[in-house]
């Protein structure tokens, strides 16, 4: 199933778009029970990549753009992702909905900014601000073939607070989106390490 890492423990790949502070958390994290085995983009140039870099962590990128159709690319990216026999996969701020060949050969962790199932979908942030919710947060969840459909493992909740704008609300949430996906694959490794064949 998954190959240990050369420290014994259990692999995981985590998918980013962007500037990578969920990445970066995980990286940081005293006991997280697994090891980030590589990182993988949908884009270049993105600091996410260069924080696994900077940790000496293996990286690829895999654009839409360069695979004929959306199919090709799902397998390309499954195919990526399936060389380093991951655990699970974790999309943090990975900005694509992930299709069958990467959900039917991996299990995979998504963490999305708001309190599923409400504001599903790339403007989160955004879509509850416009809403006037009072409350709002971040929800880790496995990801299935909807959008943001797939079964809530954790949630933590943020209040919106007067003159919030989509940045601000946002840096909130992923204060508090960062311990929850630490917190939440800290939890999943532990449970790998009590299954006999998961290692
Ligand atoms: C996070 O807030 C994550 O929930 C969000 O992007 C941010 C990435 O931050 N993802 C989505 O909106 C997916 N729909 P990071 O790059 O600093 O980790």
């Amino acid at each position: 199933m998954t190959t240990p890492t050369p420290a014994g423990r259990p692999g995981i790949v985590v998918l980013v778009s962007g500037s990578g502070t969920n990445l970066q958390a995980l990286l940081d994290a005293p006991d997280l029970g697994c090891d980030v085995v590589a990182v993988g983009a949908d884009r270049d140039g993105i600091e996410g990549l260069r924080r696994a870099e900077r940790a000496g962590i293996p990286t690829f990128v895999c654009r839409v753009g360069d695979h004929p159709s959306r199919a090709d690319w799902d397998l390309a990216l499954a195919a990526e992702l399936a060389g380093y026999r991951p655990a699970v996969v974790v999309s943090a701020g990975f900005m694509k909905i992930l299709g069958p060949a990467v959900l039917g050969g991996h299990r995979v962790v998504n963490t999305h900014p708001a309190l599923l199932p409400s504001f599903p979908g790339a403007h989160a942030v955004r879509d509850a601000l416009a809403h006037g919710v009072r409350v709002t947060g971040c929800t880790c969840h496995w990801v299935d073939a909807g959008v943001d459909t797939g079964p809530i493992i954790d949630q933590r909740a943020v209040r919106v607070e007067e003159g919030d704008t989509e940045e601000s609300l946002h840096e909130r949430i992923k204060v508090l989106e960062r311990d929850m996906l630490v917190d939440v694959v800290r939890a999943l490794a532990a449970g790998w390490k009590a299954e006999p064949d998961a290692g």
